[in-house]
């Protein structure tokens, strides 16, 4: 039976997975990647140190399944995504990669909102100006290391840095290219207007492809390192939120990605274009061709509880920290909690956006403080679920696919359920944007006619978590909402 292998640079490691044509998991070895903060809001990486993790990861992952080089049938990519990687005309890497949490560009962010104008900005990328995505950064270099920029002949995304390594070629898929701010997401081409109102070469650019459309072959050097066979097809794959959706199945119109980790993404699949006027919300390219999708991400979901879990309980167990919060109603009798403790993305878009408890009072326990934290997590996801309504998305049944590590509590998704106002199901598949990578080189190799075909055979869904009382939340919800425009001025003067 033929192996499709799924390679995933995420942040923290280089993922290698190899899966069965049936979707079942063979093997997977992740390499530890470094990652380094030259000076505040900086946020680098060094691409060689990619590469190098990744064929060790390779090798790995191929000699744990026992694998000859013949089995891999095809190789998927995912990764982090809005990092710069620029390179020289011989393919050189010029500067250490600027990653996705990079802060440095807010100048560079109004500079562009100024130059392209807001409204235009959004129309024809689907998002707003952030200091995370790809243009901002590459005005960055422009503007403070002029002798870089004048060396430069290439712009790549992480995964697609790893491709060039292992094909050669400069290749890069819509999901991904949608984070780079330089996409006409609707038309899924490079945006003449935004590319030459920044004033960036068109042919630093690479060739755009969908995530199940080959883009080349494994190279004979690659191979000699990897193990891989040359000649082996690589598909474009996607940026980590799209493959991550393919991977738990999030890939019609209906079906949500909910992923409760240190961030919280809520993650709509769209049947045609649709962005939000403000650009609160994220509006990209799905990897499924032709389809594209909403994302709104929270900074802090999980990464608030694990916060106040080591701040206030630390001796505890999350289990016994949990507990007496079920016997709590919901509402946390008039407790509510901020989850904007890294500042926030969705719905506000506000790096100094502050985490709060309001209402406290003598009667509050630990119990109120944990469940008003587990509740303000859920309101703070739901605002992406309004926004996407706003903006167009299609409100008749949703059923919710959740992950990550806040979704094991089983309080917790009942909260997430009750909130949101839908069912939220697990997936029996657990290995995330590795795994979409390697179902979309299932579909690249054949195996599958296209995207859903490949998620319907692969992916099984759990019991569902049904909402209950959903109407008892509403009077907290109203209040949550009132709460960052009354103290937005706050934050800024604390
Ligand atoms: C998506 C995003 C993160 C990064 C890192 O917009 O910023 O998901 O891709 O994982």
């Amino acid at each position: 039976m033929p192996y499709l292998l799924g390679l995933d640079i995420s942040t923290t490691g280089a993922k290698a997975l190899i899966i069965d044509e049936e979707g079942k998991v063979v093997a997977s070895h992740t390499t530890p990647q470094p990652i380094s903060t030259p000076k505040p809001l900086w946020s680098e990486q060094n691409p060689a140190d990619w590469w190098d993790g990744m064929v060790e990861s390779i090798r790995a992952a191929l000699a744990a399944a026992n694998a000859t080089r013949e089995d891999i049938a095809c190789i998927g990519l995912t990764g982090q995504m809005h990092g710069l990687v620029l390179l020289d005309a011989e393919g050189g890497v010029l500067r250490p990669a600027m990653l996705w949490n990079d802060q440095r560009t807010q100048p560079q962010c109004d500079e562009i909102t100024h130059r392209i104008g807001f409204d235009r900005l959004i129309q024809l990328t689907g998002n707003r100006a952030l200091t995370g995505f790809t243009a901002p950064k590459i005005l960055w270099v422009r503007e403070h290391e002029p002798l870089v920029y004048a060396q430069a002949a290439r712009v790549l995304l992480p995964k697609d840095y790893v491709r060039f390594r292992l094909t050669k070629d400069y290749a890069m898929d819509v999901a991904d290219a949608s984070g780079t701010l330089l996409l006409d997401v609707a038309s899924r081409a490079w945006s003449r207007e935004v590319v030459n109102g920044l004033d960036i070469p068109e042919s630093w650019l690479p060739a755009l492809v969908e995530g199940p459309e080959i883009t080349g072959e494994v190279s004979a050097e690659a191979a000699a390192l990897t193990g891989l066979k040359a000649g082996t097809p690589v598909v474009g794959g996607g940026g980590d939120q799209a493959a991550g959706a393919v991977g738990v199945g999030a890939v019609k119109p209906g079906i949500i990605g909910l992923v409760v980790g240190t961030s919280g993404v809520v993650f709509a699949p769209l049947a045609d274009y649709r962005y939000d006027p403000e650009g609160r919300l994220h509006a990209f390219c799905h990897s499924v061709p032709g389809m594209w999708h909403f994302m709104g991400v929270m900074l802090s979901a999980a990464g608030s509880l694990q916060w106040y879990h080591d701040t206030l309980a630390s001796g505890m167990s999350f289990d016994d920290l949990l507990a007496p919060a079920a016997d709590l109603p919901p509402g946390s009798e008039g407790l509510i909690f901020l989850p904007y403790l890294t500042g926030e993305r969705t719905p506000h878009p506000d790096p100094l956006a502050r985490g709060a408890f309001i209402g406290l009072t003598t009667r509050h326990t630990r119990a109120h403080l944990t469940r008003a934290v587990l509740e303000g997590v859920a309101f703070g996801l739901r605002d992406s679920f309004e926004l996407m309504k706003e903006a167009g998305l299609a409100s008749g049944q949703m059923e919710v696919r959740v992950s990550g590590g806040g979704a094991k509590s089983p309080l917790w998704r009942q909260i997430l359920a009750d909130v949101i106002g839908a069912p939220l199901v697990s997936t029996s598949t657990t290995e995330g944007a590795a795994y979409g990578a390697a179902l979309l080189a299932a579909v690249g190799a054949g195996v599958y006619p296209d995207v859903p075909a490949a998620c319907a055979a692969t992916i099984q869904t759990g019991e569902p978590t049904e909402p209950r009382e959903p109407e008892r939340y509403a009077g907290a919800y109203a209040t949550y909402r009132s709460l960052y425009p009354t103290l937005r001025e706050t934050f800024i003067r604390l």
